[in-house]
């Protein structure tokens, strides 16, 4: 048997950069006051269907949808529609202050598998729900930003936008929608689908046949009204005061449907096709759109820790280990597991191994890059010392237990 197309074992030592970029993650998190939320893998269809847009490509052709008994559920294909389900079920506008929210973890979209892109992937995310301020979106881009650099990702280029409110953004795909039908028969099968169903989508398309039509196309900006031109206006102003630089992208609409005013991206150049890093924006009418009485605008962006990792990962150690415990017999064996237990208690990382000879021990301390090796024989126990060897130089000492502790802490 095999791991299913698109998806993929994440092994060691490689398992051990995602736990080091997890670790650095929550701490930037914590630093901006976020804290954790973990919702479940899978939810009612509906919830993306009227949160993501049925005619988005998400929806449309990439969700695992299945029936549990009359149910329609989805692996989540991703969880902002979730966050906003358990903040709207869970009344956690109730709570003081604006929420903010961060998870970690699997999403699942059917698309076709490449470098980069996978059925099951990973995202790292937050949401900020309850206030519609500029404030709000330029600490957004600032905490990515700080994420991508505590992990090492260093020049990403950050393209913003802004879709407009919910009537500039009308006027817009309006228009697009009379521009486009006078060419249909000139777009690709797909877009000329989207000309007619989800305009905003042709415009992130990747059909080169269909570049020099698209470039015709009148830009977003020209039909945003005082409102939404002041919120994009401050944005950019707070995201100059931080010092962040950004490239104003007005093809910029990203794939999702619930997109309102900010929307922006981290792009990175080792990443190939894929060169995404982060995807986010703020999203207005979310919660109204999956049936909220209240409003509960947010802000919110995921990176996807596939491609940060893939971005990254040569610049990680691997863990090591701090000592190789060989024991020459069994009467030392049973002595050294006293003395892992008592190691291990100091946090130190400890193999003990089953008793075996000196060469073959040393050869397998070798191989599991052990900073220090000890070996324990008879002579040694009847001593009161332990052969220690450290690995990198080659030597080899005869220490007591106080001195060998104090050699490895
Ligand atoms: P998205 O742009 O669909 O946005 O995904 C965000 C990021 O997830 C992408 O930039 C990419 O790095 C990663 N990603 C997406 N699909 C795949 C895949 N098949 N394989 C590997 N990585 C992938 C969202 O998901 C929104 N929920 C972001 C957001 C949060 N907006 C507001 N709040």
């Amino acid at each position: 048997m095999k791991a299913v197309k698109g998806t993929r074992d994440i092994l060691p030592p490689a398992s051990h950069v995602w736990n080091q970029v997890e670790e650095r993650v929550r701490q930037v998190f914590r630093t901006f006051n976020y804290q954790e939320i973990r919702t479940p893998i899978f939810e009612e269809t509906a919830l993306f269907a009227r949160g993501v847009g049925a005619e988005t490509d998400i929806v449309s052709k990439e969700m695992y949808t299945f029936d549990d008994h009359g149910d329609s559920l989805t692996l989540r294909p991703e969880n902002t529609a979730g966050v906003m389900r358990a903040y709207i079920e869970h009344r956690l506008d109730q709570r003081p202050g604006i929420q903010k929210l961060f998870y970690l973890g699997p999403m699942f979209r059917r698309e076709r598998p490449q470098k980069g892109r996978y059925r099951q992937f990973y995202q790292i995310g937050a949401e900020a729900i309850g206030v519609d301020s500029p404030v709000v979106d330029a600490e957004m881009i600032e905490l990515v930003d700080t994420l991508l650099k505590a992990c090492g990702v260093e020049g990403a280029r950050l393209l913003i936008n802004s879709v407009g409110d919910p009537a500039s953004r009308k006027a817009y795909v309006d228009e697009l929608r009379t521009r486009l039908a006078g060419v249909k028969d000139q777009l690709s099968p797909d877009n000329a689908r989207r000309a007619e169903t989800n305009p905003l989508r042709v415009l992130d398309s990747k059909e080169a046949k269909d570049e020099p039509i698209i470039a015709t196309l009148p830009s977003i900006h020209e039909f945003l009204n005082d409102a939404a031109k002041k919120h994009f206006a401050d944005v950019c102003r707070y995201l100059d005061d931080r010092g962040i630089p950004y490239e104003v992208n007005p093809r910029l609409v990203r794939g999702l449907d619930y997109y309102t005013h900010t929307t922006f991206e981290f792009l990175h150049g080792a990443l190939g096709a894929q060169n995404a890093i982060c995807g986010g924006g703020r999203y207005n009418g979310l919660a109204e759109t999956i049936g909220s009485k209240l409003p509960a605008p947010g802000v919110g962006f995921s990176i996807g820790e596939d491609r940060l990792i893939m971005a990254v990962e040569d610049s990680f150690s691997e863990p090591g280990l701090d000592v190789y415990l060989a024991p020459l017999d069994e009467p030392s064996f049973r002595h050294c597991a006293l003395l892992a237990k008592e190691m291990r208690g100091h946090g130190l990382s400890v193999e003990l191994a089953a008793p075996t000879k000196p060469r073959r021990a040393m050869e397998l301390a070798d191989k599991l890059k052990a900073r220090t090796a000890v070996m324990v024989g008879d002579n040694e126990l009847n001593a009161g010392l332990y052969a220690v060897k450290t690995m990198a130089t080659g030597t080899q000492e005869s220490l007591t237990r106080e001195q060998l502790l104090a050699r490895i802490l």
